[in-house]
């Protein structure tokens, strides 16, 4: 796509991105379709690059784009999302726009520097709500941590109403139609799909985007990857809002624990407490001081089952060994299952706890799987704990709410 056939989204508003239609290699999958990377010049008083491309086109980026406008009177570039196959043009554009302020959220700022070597550069940092300027056209900002990764934020262009959301709202489709309306199929599949994989583990995020889009009067949605859409927008909306939504079904969580000091007896009534918040039924359990048999068909009837126990000596305490050698042979199929525990050295036993549940039909959490899944760092499985759980009180509650956000998905 050349200039002289350049895309257009509204006036002074153009698409500058790259069209890749390999089968691209993406979070081990691969992308029959091809993808694109969507990059916008808002050619204002102030000309303002939104995003850019993956870093293997950043130099063919800044090549186009001298198409539209020489690089030098580039005044803003915006990444909303430091991923390299949006943020990956930017060490070329800097090199070539002297003058550029790089606008981001304050976590992306270090990434940003450390990736492109870009530590003398002007940053402005903007946060909720925040507004730029840019002759002729304003920029509003709002942060969404966690879509899908930590430093993301939107842009929303208040005279044209027109939403730059990166990665949300994208598909994965190497189209040259550029436009929804324009598709030559339906991209409803392809839409549902780039949000399964990308979107919906972070789907507690997305509901609060919902919301704060109700207060946005969007007209046109232009994403990082595929289609432009420029009809039917609130359609998409809403099949966001449907699929990030809460099943209504029950779900209940049975948590088991032998203690010493009752700090993993805190950290219990602590997971409790935060899934109550997220309207799952809790039951905990001392296994110490509840029947087996009550504690076991507690389990059966569970959604998810966690267990914590203090160390000693390294390895669990009380009756709770007699509890884990059961549940191998029960039909746990369909569950998850957690460790959990409050240690002083080293927490023997929240592993040895975790191999016992590893023998089980549940699927068991770990941190691995969750960083394969989501991409989450901060979520943590087994979850331990250091003496008194006060001051984890955040872990406690991230790992509780990932069990809940798996539980109550609808999809
Ligand atoms: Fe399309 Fe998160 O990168």
């Amino acid at each position: 796509m050349r200039a002289n056939n350049q895309v257009t989204l509204a006036k002074d508003i153009y698409w500058v991105g790259k069209i890749d239609d390999r089968e691209v290699p993406f979070h081990r999958l691969v992308l029959a379709k091809g993808t694109t990377y969507n990059a916008y010049l808002l050619k204002t008083g102030k000309p303002t690059v939104i995003d850019t491309v993956d870093i293997e086109f950043g130099g063919e980026f800044v090549e186009y784009l001298k198409e539209f406008i020489d690089p030098k009177d580039i005044q803003y570039i915006v990444i909303n999302h430091t991923e390299p196959d949006h943020s990956g043009g930017l060490g070329a554009l800097a090199g070539q726009a002297p003058d550029a302020t790089i606008v981001c959220t304050q976590k992306a700022v270090k990434e940003l520097q450390e990736m492109y070597k870009l530590h003398d550069r002007t940053f402005l940092v903007v946060k909720d709500g925040d507004t730029l300027d840019i002759g002729g056209k304003t920029l509003k900002f709002k942060e969404t941590p966690y879509l899908h990764t930590e430093e993301t934020m939107i842009t929303y262009c208040v005279e044209d109403q027109i939403l730059f959301p990166c990665d949300i709202f994208s598909t994965h489709i190497a189209n040259d139609q550029f436009f929804n309306d324009d598709a030559k199929n339906d991209i409803t599949e392809d839409f549902i799909g780039y949000y399964k994989l990308i979107i919906h583990p972070h789907r507690r995020y997305v509901q609060t985007l919902i919301n704060a889009l109700k207060e946005m009067d969007v007209k046109m949605i232009a994403p990082s990857h595929g289609y432009i859409l420029r009809t039917d927008v609130q359609k998409y909306i809403d099949l966001y809002a449907s699929m990030s939504a809460n099943t209504a079904a029950d779900k209940k969580v049975t948590i088991v624990y032998t203690t010493i000091k009752s700090n993993t007896k805190k950290m219990a009534n602590m997971l409790k407490d935060s899934f109550e918040k997220n309207n799952i039924k809790a039951d905990v359990f001392n296994a110490d001081k509840s029947e087996k048999e009550v504690i076991l068909t507690s389990i059966k009837e569970a959604d998810a089952v966690l267990v914590g126990s203090s160390t000693r000596y390294a390895d669990m305490i009380g009756n709770l060994e007699q509890i884990l050698t059961e549940l191998p042979n029960m039909e746990l199929a369909g569950k998850l299952g957690a460790a959990f525990g409050s240690y002083g050295w080293s927490g023997e036993a929240i592993e040895v706890i975790q191999d016992y549940l590893e023998k089980t039909d549940m699927n068991i959490l770990n941190t691995s799987k969750v960083i394969k899944s989501t991409g989450m760092i901060d979520v943590e499985f087994p979850v331990r704990v250091r003496f008194s759980p006060k001051e984890s009180a955040e872990k406690i509650e991230n790992s509780a709410s990932f069990i809940s956000d798996l539980l109550l998905s609808t999809i």
